[in-house]
């Protein structure tokens, strides 16, 4: 009898309180495809799942695995495994410079911390960015930020990549680029995200309504469905407010 791989993502009845807010009770949510939207309002639990998916939180109960693997810490026992790119990009670096905060997902894999400063400088170089490397990350604007967020994990790899509204501070020009990015990376990615027409090339888009799965299939429909619903709360509040 073959037995079938374990999915990418699973969340199997997975439960989590953050400080007192129920955020999931019992979220059930299998993910195999290799471009994932996630999508919903403020406060739907889109970071609160990434959190889970990356190992950052643990569930309080049922099960949350990557590649069949428990997901809590996964990095620390497979370093790389799932690479997360924060909403806010104070939250994720952690070095004074660019080349320093490039380097860390390369020396997390082993590659010695001088030649991983060098292989930052010529990703740098290769993207035009040869002035960034010896910048202090806190003489960049939030949106440049971000973009150095993203350019780690480019360069690191990881297996399975996270993004947590990557596109929030970016100007126009950095959204098409990272949108052109994405579409060569060849790992699974899953993007949360308020701007849908990001997603209109994805295989799936999954709709968290106050952390239960809401509608879940091809981004065409799911994102009507939550357009239509938005368009629906608004027209009610209206009418009360009048
Ligand atoms: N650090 C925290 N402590 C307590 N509650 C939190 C924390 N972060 C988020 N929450 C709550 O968890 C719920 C889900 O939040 P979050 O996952 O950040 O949603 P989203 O990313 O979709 O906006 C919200 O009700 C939010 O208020
Ligand atoms: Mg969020």
């Amino acid at each position: 009898m073959t037995q079938r791989a374990p999915a990418l993502l699973s969340f199997t009845n997975a439960g989590l309180t953050r400080g007192t807010t129920l955020v999931f009770d019992g979220l059930t949510l299998h993910l195999n495809e290799r471009r994932i939207g996630l999508i919903g309002d403020n406060g739907a639990g889109k970071s609160s799942l990434f959190r889970l998916a990356c190992g950052l939180d643990a569930p309080q109960t049922g099960s949350v695995t990557v590649q069949g693997e428990e997901a809590f810490r996964i990095n620390t026992r497979k370093p790389n495994c799932v690479g997360m790119m924060f909403q806010n990009p104070d939250d994720q670096i952690i070095f004074p410079t660019v080349e320093e905060e490039l380097a860390l997902g390369l020396t997390a894999t082993g590659t010695p911390r001088r030649d991983a400063i060098g292989q930052a400088r010529s990703f740098l170089d290769t993207r035009g960015l040869q002035d960034w490397a010896d910048r202090s990350v806190n003489s960049l604007s939030q949106g440049q930020r971000q973009h150095v967020c993203w350019l780690a994990i480019l360069l690191s790899s990881p297996s399975l990549v996270l993004l947590d509204e990557p596109f929030a501070s970016l100007d126009l020009p950095s959204q098409a680029l990272l949108h052109e990015d994405m579409a060569r990376v060849p790992q699974p990615i899953i993007v949360s995200t308020h701007l849908l027409e990001h997603l209109h090339d994805f295989d799936r888009v999954v709709w968290l309504d106050k952390g239960r799965v809401r509608a879940d299939g091809r981004p065409a429909a799911v994102c009507a469905a939550y357009r239509a619903d938005v368009r629906q709360r608004i027209a009610d509040r209206t009418a009360t407010v009048s």
